[in-house]
């Protein structure tokens, strides 16, 4: 019925803008070339904002090419990174009302895309789409899985050559992510209550068929705990190939107190972060 529904939409769209057909012609998953990576994990807290700023702001500055940073958490956490922490005139969930009121709209969803796009201070080539508190409600606009894999296809953003998908802890928010991207990343921490909603996460990407980069352990210690939990971890990873997991189980990032935001914003990168995020860069082959 899904199905049905998504190639009724697309023939329908593909009338009615016959000169703009690009967004269907790239492989499956891949908009116009772009590569779009998911950072997400069911639980919040597990450095899925310090992992998604951090590649989106060493990308930026290792490379020409342009880097777009969708912040689709409710806590704003990427957003205010790069900016204040004050509520944006226009946000991703203006874009999400404005395809829940007509999908077939491409000029308004684009442009309320857009709109919500702005430069990160610093950097010619980092722009992030900013989120809003208003995120909490989407639940109530009733929007499908496939809604803001529609959204990016709807507004092109081909002069992005990445985009980072920070995807905050929304139940359908985290699924319309993994099904948005190309390949994830799942950040995790080294505690009891977040091996559920990682494991949930990974059945969730095993559903929507996204492959996933790699698992990211942050706050690394050498307790006897974060040794018997990567190991725990490393046996699920081998026992499950089929997933992909290009860079496997990374040795993550350490407890480190350089992790925060001053770092970014005064050009200096935490370097306990540095060996992590190279390795996600260079598999990235951008
Ligand atoms: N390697 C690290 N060492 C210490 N603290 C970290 C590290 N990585 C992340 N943190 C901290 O953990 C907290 C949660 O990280 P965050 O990226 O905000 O998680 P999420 O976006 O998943 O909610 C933040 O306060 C962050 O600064
Ligand atoms: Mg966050």
């Amino acid at each position: 019925m899904r199905f049905c529904f998504n190639l009724l939409h697309y023939k329908h769209r593909d009338f009615l803008r016959a000169d703009d057909l690009d967004y269907v012609s790239g492989p499956l998953g891949i908009s116009g070339g772009k590569m779009i990576l998911s950072v997400s994990n069911h639980k919040g807290g597990v450095g899925k904002t310090t992992v998604s700023t951090l590649l989106a702001a060493y990308t930026a500055r290792h490379t020409d090419k342009k880097i777009l940073l969708i912040d689709a958490d409710h806590n704003r956490g990427s957003s205010s990174i790069f900016f204040s922490n004050r509520e944006p005139e226009y946000s991703i969930f203006d874009a999400f009302q404005c395809y829940a009121e007509d999908p077939y709209d491409t000029v308004s969803v684009s442009g309320a895309m857009k709109k919500a796009v702005v430069k990160a201070e610093g950097y010619d080539n980092l722009f992030v789409l900013q989120s809003s508190r208003k995120l909490a409600q989407i639940t109530a606009l009733g929007l499908e899985a496939e809604t803001l894999k529609d959204m990016i296809e709807i507004a092109h953003f081909d002069r992005y050559s990445l985009v980072i998908i920070d995807s905050g802890t929304v139940p359908c928010v985290v699924s319309m992510c993994i099904t948005a991207c190309d390949r994830l990343i799942i950040p995790m921490m080294m505690s009891q209550q977040c091996i559920g909603p990682t494991r949930n996460t990974i059945n969730l990407a095993r559903r929507k068929h996204a492959e996933i980069l790699a698992l990211l352990p942050l706050t690394v210690g050498k307790s006897k705990w974060d040794r018997l939990i990567l190991e725990n971890w490393a046996e699920i990873i081998r026992d499950s190939p089929e997933l992909g997991w290009e860079l496997g189980l990374m040795e993550g990032i350490p407890q480190s107190r350089t992790v925060v935001k001053a770092d970014l914003i005064n050009g200096s990168f935490p370097a306990v972060a540095l060996p992590a995020i190279e390795k996600i860069f260079s598999a990235l082959s951008l």
